[in-house]
């Protein structure tokens, strides 16, 4: 079929728009013999009647392999250079108590960014002292209970925090490993780089502050100061934005050096993935392999010792293990000039994916329930929020025949969808659920018309009885809110 004039350009009409990209799915993704898209061993019409849809599902295996992964190719060449590198999981990337043990198990750290993630991570029974504790604005209560926790880092991100940091832990007895956040003036996004002198954004100190407030830290007793950290943005395709930060860095790294010890240096996260089938990010180990020849090139020049490195990478190890599963409500072919694009509304959106209408982002999407030999047609996913910018797929071909009724899935959804969801319209958040050899349980239920009451002073208790009850085998229907729940299946639709 020729290409509609109203796709993209990089977007080419697909000789079959069944089949399923290469780098774009979970590991164990694959069509059935039924044509079905098949998960863990578990196909999409079987989820979607367990456990409803919108439905966020997780290739279990697949993310602790990439974590176990990550964390092998980065120990190996750190290992070659003569050092040694800790891994943290980006936990803003998605956070769940489960997700926090398939990273620990694969042997990663996480970094957490406010209390509530801190409080995850401590439920998930993640060691206080694996833990990194991020932000800009860290509240006093944040970081008094970081502090008394024990966690193993904070990353202190404005001058303010050298004093409040110093005081709670004076106030918890303890001695408090502290990384001083800087802005190398690197900012870099997918394929470029800008390397600026001075990045005009909120994140860390500015470059030439750091060897004064390095001396304020060392001189608090209670702060032992680790090192510097940069994190220069996310969804990044080479290795050349790290470099030139990595560079950067360890020039002043050298500076700082002469006042005492750095025994590390955090290079932050941001290693990209694919969400359309153009999309090529560089494969983890020749990220890995780059970045510790950059490091040992950097620290030979300077003739200084090769720190312990740290990084935080989150997107790449949990956002291609997870997929969004949707049902089509309406299509409405629309006519732009002499071309038609197909509006495929499903009965979620920018509420579970708020990533396109928040900074544009791309993805893709597969009828999940069949195969079709019809020909293909332009599509944009569409939401059923009521904001016109409620589209969770831009742009992509289906089958022609795409029909309502039908499942979709839109894979690399595993980071900052689940994190970012909101309530927008009162709708719910999609219960998540893990899948693996064949099993599919679920690790964070999806939100009932019930909790999205809970919170509102003016709903009296007898007006919500009945509706979106959560109790075991229960089923109640009110005002096109059901829920049934049983021991293991959670089937909830709120929308
Ligand atoms: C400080 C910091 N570290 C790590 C990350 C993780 O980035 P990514 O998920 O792209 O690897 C982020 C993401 O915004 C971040 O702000």
């Amino acid at each position: 079929m020729a290409h509609n004039p109203l796709a993209p350009e990089w977007l080419s009409s697909p000789a079959d728009a069944n089949t399923l990209a290469s780098g774009l799915w979970p590991a164990s993704a694959h069509r059935s013999d039924a044509g079905a898209i098949t998960i863990g061993g578990i196909s999409a019409p079987d989820l979607a009647a367990r456990f409803g849809t919108p439905l966020y599902v997780v290739d279990e295996t697949d993310a602790r392999t990439r974590a176990a992964e990550l964390r092998a190719a980065f120990d190996t060449e750190f290992a070659r250079i003569g050092t040694t590198v800790k891994v943290y999981y980006a936990a803003k990337a998605f956070l769940s108590t489960e997700i926090a043990r398939w990273m620990v198990d694969a042997g990663l750290n996480i970094d957490v960014c406010s209390g509530g993630e801190l409080a995850v991570a401590l439920a998930a029974g993640v060691a206080p002292a694996r833990i990194g504790f991020h932000g800009n604005n860290k509240s006093r209560t944040e970081i008094d209970e970081a502090t008394r926790v024990g966690v193993g880092t904070i990353i202190l991100d404005s001058p303010i925090e050298i004093v409040r940091v110093a005081e709670a832990a004076r106030r918890h007895n303890t001695v408090q490993n502290v990384r001083l956040r800087v802005n190398s003036g690197v900012h870099a996004h997918t394929h470029e780089f800008l390397a600026t002198s001075h990045e005009d954004q909120k994140f860390g100190v500015v470059f030439e502050d750091a060897p004064s407030l390095v001396a304020a830290i060392r001189a608090e007793s209670s702060l032992n100061f680790l090192g510097l950290h940069c994190h220069i943005g996310s969804q990044i395709f080479g290795v050349d934005g790290f470099a030139e930060s990595a560079s950067r860095l360890l020039s002043l790294h050298a500076e700082l050096l002469t006042g005492g010890p750095v025994p590390e240096l955090n290079l932050g996260g941001g290693f990209g993935i694919a969400y359309t089938s153009v999309d090529d990010p560089s494969p983890v180990a020749d990220l890995a392999a780059g970045l510790a020849d950059i490091v040992a090139a950097e620290c030979a020049r300077r003739g200084i010792p090769l720190p312990v490195i740290a990084i935080e990478p989150g997107r790449v190890i949990i956002g291609p293990a997870g997929v969004t599963l949707y049902e089509v409500g309406t299509i409405k072919p629309v006519r732009v000039g002499d071309n038609t694009r197909l509006y495929v509304s499903v009965d979620g959106g920018m509420s579970d994916n708020a990533r396109p209408a928040l900074y544009g982002a791309e993805f893709s999407v597969r009828l999940a329930d069949r195969v079709t030999d019809a020909p293909p047609a332009l599509v944009r996913l569409a939401g059923k929020h009521c904001e016109s910018g409620d589209i969770v797929v831009d742009a992509d071909y289906l089958p022609g025949d795409v029909a309502p009724g039908d499942l979709v899935m839109v894979p690399a959804t595993g980071a900052y969808c689940w994190s970012l969801a909101s309530n927008y319209n009162y709708l719910g958040r999609p219960a998540v659920v893990a899948v693996a050899d064949g099993e599919a349980r679920v690790i964070v239920r999806g939100e009932t018309i019930e909790d999205l009451l809970a919170r509102d002073t003016g709903v009296s208790t007898s007006s919500t009885s009945g509706v979106g009850s959560t109790s075991e085998v229960s089923t109640s229907s009110t005002s096109g809110v059901s829920t049934t729940s049983t021991n293991d299946d959670v089937k909830e639709t709120t929308r």
